[in-house]
């Protein structure tokens, strides 16, 4: 009895000792993370995810690496829906989604909350009714209204200093609008409140065209394009949902050979240098560096168990030829 209780006490302290002597390394864990954008060749969604891909880098140690894939949904939903549906048969931990068809939410949110991997929801924002479906999810944008209005103050500040602006001295401000992708929150509401605030201000507005150039560069240039030839020199002033479409708009002015102001939204680079180059009026902070950090420190924070509010708000800032240097 008494060599077995010494052999017992010599094999546990073998043990300890052992324990005691293995390396001190903790062990790696790994967060596998899918960002599923609506399409890649979009230039401020690009600025977007290549920040949210550095950020996860900054915020990888060597106990905890986030292991980050991003897919292109190339603009169609079905795509996009088969690349989620792969990261979710991989056994991703977390997952970003920039949608390509809001009204596809709802379907997008039962396949996550099936599979229990929280999810931020970025750009396009699905409705109050789909973000009430799970409670490990939520929504990461920058109020729309506020881009639009900025813009209108561009437009007014730009009319009330420059009485040559109404070419055909009516007091009305004609203009035309280049609206992006249907399904877009921020097209719709760009729209209507940049207009809405040039009227606040007691000038009277007149449309003259009003089309889709979808956020798309080339769609700007041929639609700004149409709209010379049928209207000419009564367009007084170009709005545009975003910098896209207003370097578009910029072309074709330039082709036709007329100055009229253009007011885009995003800040983008080539937009800074638009305005740098007395091209482009003015422009309103789309902050993806402010959003891909937010959507990120989010995603985390569900990762965590963390409760969540349903929305988080990235603030615009109104861009203009007397504070672009600030944005370059
Ligand atoms: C908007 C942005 C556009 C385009 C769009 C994509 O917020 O202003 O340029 O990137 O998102 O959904
Ligand atoms: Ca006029």
């Amino acid at each position: 009895m008494r060599k077995i209780l010494m052999l017992l006490a010599i094999l546990m302290l073998s043990v300890t000792s052992l324990s005691a002597c293995a390396p001190a390394e903790p062990e790696t864990s790994t967060v596998k993370v899918g960002i599923a954008i609506y399409k890649f060749d979009d230039t401020f969604m690009t600025n977007y995810r290549t920040e949210m891909e550095a950020y996860f880098a900054t915020l990888s140690t060597d106990a905890m690496m986030y292991e980050v894939s991003i897919t292109d949904g190339k603009n169609d939903q079905a795509t996009q829906t088969e690349q989620i549906d792969s990261f979710i048969a991989q056994g991703y931990n977390l997952l970003i989604v920039n949608l390509v068809d809001l009204t596809a939410a709802s379907t997008i949110i039962e396949k996550v909350k099936a599979a229990g991997i929280p999810t931020v929801f970025i750009n396009r924002q699905p409705s109050t009714e789909d973000m009430a479906l799970w409670d490990k999810i939520t929504y990461v944008g920058a109020k729309a209204e506020d881009s639009g209005t900025y813009q209108g103050e561009i437009a007014v500040d730009l009319w009330k200093n420059d009485a040559a602006l109404d070419k055909n001295a009516d007091g009305v401000m004609q203009y035309i609008m280049l609206m992006g992708q249907e399904i877009h929150q921020d097209a719709a509401l760009r729209t209507e409140y940049s207009i809405k605030k040039v009227v606040a201000e007691g000038i009277e507005v007149e449309v003259l065209f009003q089309e889709r150039g979808n956020w798309d560069r080339v769609l700007g240039q041929e639609k700004t394009a149409a709209a010379l030839a049928q209207f000419g020199d009564e367009i007084e002033m170009v709005f545009a949902n975003n910098d896209d479409m207003a370097l578009g708009a910029i072309e074709a002015l330039k082709a036709a050979g007329k100055v009229i102001p253009v007011i885009g939204v995003d800040a983008t680079a080539p937009a800074l240098d638009a305005i740098a180059a007395g091209d482009l009026a003015g422009t309103v902070l789309n902050d993806s560096v402010g959003q891909a950090h937010t959507s990120v420190d989010k995603a985390v924070a569900l990762l965590n168990g963390e409760t969540l509010e349903k929305e988080y708000w990235v603030p615009y800032v109104k861009v203009t030829p007397e504070n672009y240097k600030d944005f370059q």
